[in-house]
């Protein structure tokens, strides 16, 4: 259904908005669309009170002329379906049509997603408004693509009103069919919570101590079901209208509220929205876990950079700007990572509002005395030289097994600690990317084959399907990792009795017993290869039963016992982690398993970023980029490569390139690259000034 070929090369543009600026500049906007190389707009996402003025009383004019002077500009339109923010009228008429907090307070009119996802008459407007839309602009030739609303869930991803409590009782009898079965599930014998009718079931509003943690977890799991069908009722409708027309909904990457897993399914290519900070010195790193994510999602397919900043936003307490080059940079780790295209939010910074201090592609100071103007134009004219990568693949021989339910799980008081899940999952990104991994992002149940490590940060919550689906992974001469506090629980959040692990104890040989959660401050230490860290945080108290001990405790009750550990599996390897380890401990152990699967690696600083991607001929492309701010890296490569575009006048690269600040290099080998062959240094020159990969150089 996705075809990137309607869009005659990488896609390359921006949210357009232009009910914010007069007619005048309109034209103006379209010339210097062009002169950036712009071929695509996202327009008309927050139009729904400029387009319905009334309810049923449509204004199409001033649409119509901007499609007309964008077609006639030769730029393509992604057209919203404008849902994503009802009018003031429309939540006055519908006063119950705003979302209502876990603490009951219904939120007021004037920010912007106030809407209650289950609401009937939200629903009908969503429902009225994209028919309107999708009639009046069927068949215009600008019409490329859907953008269906914008980022469901980013400010509301739950709604406790009386609407959402009818259709989540209604959720529930689907789920459970007797209440019978629902307190078992939810095991309301604690607490005096039985129920005797659906009618008694409340969403989980604020109560004097935890709500019933199982009902917290259906509560999540409803509240992206919720919204999901809000998205339906707008994707059908579409799919009736304009069959040939392709839709997306921009994603957030790691978005707590939606099981995206379960989203992608709905879309003809998966498009994304990421604002990795640019203040911080790793940022890239979060950009490319968010971007390895959102190719995974789509099943490896490529994806399309929905929004993104082309300098500071204006939403943390401080927005740092991106400095010259960083934007080029992150632009192109996701290409590396599978982008199709690359939007912005938005085109013209705004003069008004609470976005005014977001940047633009053009920012207020006007195109000819911008920086980022600069940036933004050069990039597009570079774009153009890039179209091949449209045909590459991002093979990864690494998986990370990462469940939003499980997230939803852990997420929920009461537990033994606190357990963010996120930032352990960076760290374990962070290591695998500077061992030089492509590392894809795997659900549960989802097919293993063609893997040859699978990666388990923490995986809580953990059905007997998903153990029986590792073990045969490990059987077949998988190699699998896990971390601590996993396989803790089932999908009711019922614990395994007998020993933590539950259905991986016999995979992974242990069983564990109680955890020594550690308090700020305090420590252990781990002894691993003769060598004693420091650990802390967390520590599970485990028992072998099979494995060998990898890595010993050094101090409190279970000193001497295993912290780490690793069993032969037939033609595999099972290893686990049972504590928070410090970053290059987790990376010395990350090399075992990589070493034991025979998978090829390297260690890059930080500040290296390495990906590869293969094109259909099966030649692949080293892409080396810098996420240095200031000193230049010199970087030894495997011999046989040519830089990519191919450059006039010459393009073997020889083993070494240098890499100035934030600046990027990509290679084309004939064959698959062993990134064993790439390392940082040598007699590396820092702040190297004139650099082979530099733009004219
Ligand atoms: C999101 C939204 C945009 C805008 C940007 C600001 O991506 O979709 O409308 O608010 O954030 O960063
Ligand atoms: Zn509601």
């Amino acid at each position: 259904m996705f075809d990137i070929r309607r869009f005659g090369g990488v896609i390359y543009g921006a949210d357009y908005n232009p009910e914010q600026w007069p007619r005048e500049v309109w034209a103006e906007d379209v010339r210097l669309m062009n002169e950036a190389g712009v071929n695509l707009v996202s327009l008309g996402i927050f139009s729904w009170a400029q387009l319905e003025r009334a309810e049923g009383d449509f204004d199409f004019g001033w649409l119509d002329e901007v499609m007309d002077l964008l077609h006639a500009g030769g730029v393509d339109v992604n057209l919203a379906t404008a849902t994503a923010s009802p009018p003031p009228w429309f939540s006055l008429k519908y006063p119950d049509s705003r979302p209502v907090t876990v603490d009951g307070v219904r939120l007021e009119v004037g920010g912007r997603q106030g809407y209650c996802p289950g609401h009937p008459a939200l629903r009908e407007g969503v429902a009225r408004l994209t028919r309107a839309v999708a009639t009046r602009y069927a068949g215009h030739p600008a019409l490329k693509l859907w953008h269906i609303n914008n980022e469901y869930g980013c400010h509301i991803d739950q709604c406790f009103c009386e609407h959402c409590a009818r259709r989540f009782r209604a959720w529930l009898e689907a789920r459970y069919v007797t209440v019978a079965a629902l307190n078992d599930a939810w095991g309301t014998a604690f607490w005096s919570q039985r129920y005797t009718d659906w009618a008694e079931i409340q969403p989980p509003r604020r109560a004097p101590t935890y709500a019933n943690p199982t009902q917290q977890l259906d509560w999540r799991r409803f509240s992206s079901d919720n919204i999901l069908e809000l998205h339906t009722l707008e994707r059908g409708i579409l799919t009736e209208v304009t069959p040939d027309v392709p839709a997306t909904t921009n994603f957030l990457g790691f978005l707590p509220g939606l099981d995206y897993f379960r989203w992608a399914q709905e879309e003809d290519v998966v498009s994304l929205d990421a604002y990795p900070d640019p203040g911080q010195p790793d940022s890239h790193l979060e950009a490319g876990m968010v971007f390895d994510l959102t190719r995974s999602l789509g099943g490896g397919n490529r994806w399309i950079l929905m929004e993104q900043a082309t300098s500071a936003v204006n939403w943390r307490t401080r927005n740092a700007p991106k400095a010259p080059g960083q934007m080029r940079m992150l632009n192109h780790l996701a290409l590396a990572k599978g982008a199709s295209g690359i939007m912005f939010f938005q085109w013209r910074a705004s003069k008004a509002g609470a976005e005014k201090f977001h940047s633009g592609l053009v920012q207020h100071v006007g195109p000819q005395r911008s920086r980022v103007w600069r940036e933004v134009t050069d990039f597009g004219a570079e774009l153009r030289g890039l179209t091949p990568l449209l045909d590459a693949r991002v093979p990864a021989r690494v998986a990370v097994m990462f469940d939003w339910h499980n997230w939803w799980a852990l997420n929920i008081d009461s537990k033994p600690g606190v357990l963010p899940l996120l930032p352990l999952l960076g760290r374990w990104y962070a290591a695998l990317r500077t061992l030089g991994q492509n590392v894809d992002f795997v659900a549960p149940g989802s097919d293993l084959e063609g893997y040859d490590v699978v990666v388990l940060p923490n995986l809580y919550l953990m059905d007997d399907a998903t153990g029986a689906d590792l073990r045969a992974f490990t059987e077949r001469g998988g190699h699998l990792i896990a971390g601590y506090f996993t396989g803790v629980v089932d999908s009711r959040e019922h614990v395994h009795l007998g020993g933590y692990g539950g259905p991986l104890r016999d995979v992974l040989g242990l069983w564990v017993e109680e955890w020594d959660v550690l308090l700020p401050g305090q420590t252990n230490t781990v002894t691993l290869n003769g060598q004693t860290v420091t650990v802390t945080d967390w520590c599970d108290v485990l028992h072998l039963d099979g494995a060998e001990a990898v890595a010993t405790y050094g101090e409190r009750f279970y000193a001497g016992q295993a912290a780490v550990t690793r069993r032969a599996t037939g033609q595999g390897q099972a290893w686990y982690v049972g504590t928070e380890l410090p970053a290059d401990t987790l990376r010395n152990v990350l090399r075992s398993v990589l070493d034991g699967a025979g998978v090829p690696h390297t260690d890059l600083p930080v500040t290296l970023d390495l990906s590869v991607s293969q094109l259909p001929d099966g030649s692949q492309i080293l892409h080396l980029l810098s996420a240095d701010p200031q000193v230049t890296q010199r970087v030894q490569i495997p011999a046989g490569g040519h830089f990519f575009p191919a450059r006039p006048g010459g393009d073997e690269v020889g083993t070494q390139v240098d890499l100035a600040p934030f600046s990027v290099t990509l290679i084309h080998y004939p064959g698959p690259v062993d990134v064993s062959g790439v390392k940082v240094g040598g007699a590396a020159a820092t702040r190297v000034t004139a650099s082979a990969d530099l733009p004219g150089a």
